[in-house]
């Protein structure tokens, strides 16, 4: 998806330049919905050229342009997935579109299951790496300037973010836990035996969202950080069967930390 008329439709609305853009994920859109953005600008993303309306429950679709702890931030409450059926073009769209607009950093949030057996349900999770198993990459095709054809992906989850996220959550009294976000396409969640296959690679988490917007991000310029809810253990960890009800619950019990922890980042941020 060519992301030039979105971006012209955003350039002649937008109050503007964000200099942070914050990914809200399933079941944490709650800040999209704070005083802040209230006061902000929403752009729905059905008013932009090449954007269409999200499936899933739970994910309503809109940017919202407001001043968020004395900082230009963009908020984007909803994200289009793969396993929708969209092609990795739409999927990083809204990446590409930062990184056109001068935004300096992306906080990525998604809701994951856990791997790690020593990870709880409703903890945070710092994203330290991670390992893209979707079978594709958002970057195939003609490569698109000025990032370059082959970007390097060490240090992809910003170090500094990192640090400053975990000295926010301590100030706070929250244990953060730090881990590798392994992604894949869904809609499907993973059997017992894939989980244990993927503990054995190094990870401690599985979602279905931030790895591509990870790289597009990156491949842009722009500084990346990542965030997942961990909202229930993957197959094979606890007895009983996945639902998307409890991950949608989880999400909303650990919302109020959650939004705590990104107030806390962005509040004084440097970048
Ligand atoms: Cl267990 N797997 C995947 N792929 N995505 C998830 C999840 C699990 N829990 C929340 N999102």
């Amino acid at each position: 998806m060519p992301v030039s008329a979105a971006l012209q439709t955003l350039q002649a609305r937008l109050p503007f330049v964000p200099e942070l853009a914050i990914v809200l994920g399933s079941g944490l859109g709650a800040l999209a919905d704070s005083p802040e953005a209230k006061a902000g600008v929403t752009i729905p993303f059905t008013d932009l050229p090449g954007f269409p309306a999200p499936t899933v429950a739970g994910h309503g679709g809109r940017l919202v342009f407001c001043t968020f702890e004395d900082r230009k931030v963009v908020l984007q409450a909803g994200r289009f997935h793969f396993y929708e059926g969209h092609p990795m073009s739409l999927v990083t769209a809204p990446m590409r579109i930062y990184g056109r607009l001068g935004v300096q950093a992306v906080l990525l949030t998604n809701a994951a299951g856990a791997l790690n057996p020593a990870f709880g349900v409703g903890e945070l999770m710092a994203l330290t790496d991670h390992i893209n198993l979707f079978g594709t990459n958002p970057l195939i095709g003609p490569n698109v300037g000025p990032g370059p054809r082959f970007p390097d992906m060490t240090a992809l989850y910003d170090p500094a973010f990192r640090a400053r996220l975990q000295a926010c959550a301590r100030d706070l009294g929250q244990t953060l836990r730090e881990g590798v976000y392994l992604g894949l396409t869904g809609p499907s969640y993973e059997t017992p035996a894939e989980i244990r296959a993927f503990r054995g690679m190094g990870a401690d988490a599985v979602g279905m969202s931030t790895v591509p917007e990870a790289i597009v991000a990156r491949h842009e310029g722009l500084r990346v950080a990542g965030i997942s809810c961990l909202c229930n253990m993957a197959a094979g960890l606890l007895p009983q069967p996945l639902t998307h009800q409890e991950v949608l619950e989880a999400g909303a019990a650990a919302a109020d930390r959650f939004e705590a922890l990104v107030r806390a980042f962005v509040r004084g941020l440097e970048l």
